[in-house]
């Protein structure tokens, strides 16, 4: 028998004129986990969108289980057993946990549905990743982005697959939550089911893959056993330099307090919380999912509603709280979300860009369009951000790329205090380094900046103070020698 489950042979894609895929050519052993990386916008999610019938190729063939297989739709691939867990997720948000996760399974049935043992699976299958506080009957609307990456993937696990892809499924989780991922992973390989797995976290592609495929441009460059790379190679492969720092020196000068948060709470029965950060400082959030550093977040900047408590912005209270009164005092904040709250997809790159710092490029009520077009083309440069024209809608960009073009906003603004809520996730090593320095020059430059990360090596590396959050509350705080150790005790509340 044929040693490869999938074979995918010159696989060609274009989009209008860009080449997505230049006639790639990958192979999936029967049980292996197969590590996809490379660069944002490198061809990754094209060519699982690809395999599951999402897109046509252009030309190319796929061979499943030795025969040549034919998609026209996702619902075929389905039902060959290859399932695929999107980058951006595919839930119906208007549907409660438990229909999402069995979607399929209810489609098929005409008879009555047994909701009890609907739900009770559902539970179960939560708790199996270590999920066990979600709701079955909860409305996957009212979850958090991390907690809708939950979902998505028990929707996944709840299939039988015989090749399963997970396109950055740990994006939102912290360490603690993607080990227990891992372990099913691990558990999936033992029963035989094929695994891609594509992260830009390269520790874990380490500590999963039994191989690894580098892409770059389009193109699958390298093919080759884990044992035979190591983590520099497998970075110079993809961003063709050596990254021999991940982070920035440290130069900003910490000054006088910018925002202040007092006895602040988003509901009755929360502890109020009191921080405050200051004028060239980088002051860390870190907790596990679900333990409110973005609820706190976007209540402070007036994104969601609050129980009690006073912000002060410079000294003097802050009255209005809402999006656009924070933004005026000088206050931005770059979501976590960026599909629903960061960005408008069905606007130009242009637009979303240099929305919220329009002003900037306006004299008498006319926008100057040279001098818009000018800043933004190079603040996306600065992140290597790979699109055609500023004109494209933002839809047509790369996870990864979205996310830059989400962040460039808010380095264009002019504000005093950012908030960044995992302002690296899913994008690729090259941009991060890259990000990480222009973090540390809007310190240096005296912005008070609040970092929420997953990250561990992010808060470690970036941060002058961390605030660990746990259940909605500030469980501690770590000034010096921060170390992933102490994080996690707090977190865990150990
Ligand atoms: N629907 C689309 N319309 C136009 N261009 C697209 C579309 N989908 C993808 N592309 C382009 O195809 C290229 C490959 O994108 P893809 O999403 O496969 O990258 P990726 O390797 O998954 O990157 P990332 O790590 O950022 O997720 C990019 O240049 C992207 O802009
Ligand atoms: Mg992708």
């Amino acid at each position: 028998m044929n040693n490869y489950i999938l074979e995918m042979k010159g696989i060609y894609k274009t989009f209008g004129g860009i080449v997505a895929l230049n006639h790639v050519d990958f192979f999936l052993r029967r049980g292996e986990i197969h590590a996809l990386v490379g660069e944002n916008g490198a061809g990754k999610s094209t060519l699982m969108k690809v395999l599951s019938g999402a897109y046509k190729q252009d030309s190319g063939e796929i061979i499943f289980e030795g025969e040549k297989l034919s998609i026209r739709n996702p619902s075929d691939s389905l039902k060959k057993g290859i399932s695929v867990i999107y980058q951006e997720f595919m839930l119906a948000p208007d549907l409660s946990v438990a229909e999402n996760i069995f979607i399929d399974k209810l489609a098929e049935k005409r008879s009555i549905i047994n909701w009890k043992k609907v739900n009770t699976s559902a539970k179960e299958l939560l708790s199996s990743l270590g999920f066990s506080d979600i709701n079955p009957e909860e409305k996957v609307a009212n979850l958090s982005v991390a907690y809708q990456q939950v979902v998505e993937i028990c929707k996944c696990l709840s299939r039988n697959s015989k090749i399963l892809v997970f396109d950055e499924p740990t994006a939102v989780l912290t360490v603690a939550e993607s080990e227990k991922l891992f372990s099913i992973i691990d558990q999936l390989k033992n029963n035989n089911v094929s695994i891609i797995y594509i992260s830009h976290r390269l520790e874990e592609i380490f500590r999963l893959a039994d191989r690894i495929s580098v892409f770059k441009d389009g193109v699958n460059i390298s093919t080759t056993e884990k044992n035979n790379i190591s983590i520099d190679e497998l970075v110079l492969l993809m961003v063709g330099r050596e990254i021999s720092q991940m982070f920035p020196e440290h130069n900003h000068q910490i000054g006088e307090e910018v925002l202040k948060v007092n006895n602040f709470s988003i509901s009755k029965n929360q502890k109020p919380i009191n921080f405050s950060v200051k004028r060239g400082e980088i002051l860390g959030f870190s907790g596990l999912v679900g333990s409110g550093r973005t609820e706190i977040m976007r209540a402070i900047f007036g994104a969601d509603s609050f129980n009690d408590g006073e912000v002060y912005i410079n000294g003097k209270k802050h009255k209005y709280i809402s999006p656009r009164e924070s933004i005026k005092q000088g206050i931005g904040m770059l979501p976590e979300d960026r599909k629903q709250q960061g960005l408008l997809l069905e606007q130009s790159i242009q637009i979303n860009t240099s929305l919220p710092v329009i002003d900037k490029f306006t004299k008498f009520f006319v926008i100057d369009k040279k001098l818009e077009k000018k800043e933004v083309v190079s603040t996306l440069a600065k992140f290597n951000t790979k699109y055609r024209d500023t004109d494209n809608n933002v839809s047509t960009l790369s996870g990864g790329n979205q996310q830059k073009v989400s962040l460039s906003k808010w380095i264009l603004s002019d504000c005093e205090c950012l908030i960044l809520d995992e302002p690296t996730r899913g994008v690729d090593v090259g941009a991060k380094t890259e990000i990480y320095k222009i973090i540390e020059d809007l310190a240096q430059s005296g912005l008070a900046i609040i970092l929420i990360s997953s990250e561990m090596a992010e808060i470690i590396g970036m941060c002058d103070r961390v605030l660990v959050m746990r259940e909605g509350q500030i469980a501690g705080e770590l000034t010096s020698e921060i170390s992933e150790e102490k994080i996690i005790k707090l977190a865990m509340g150990v």
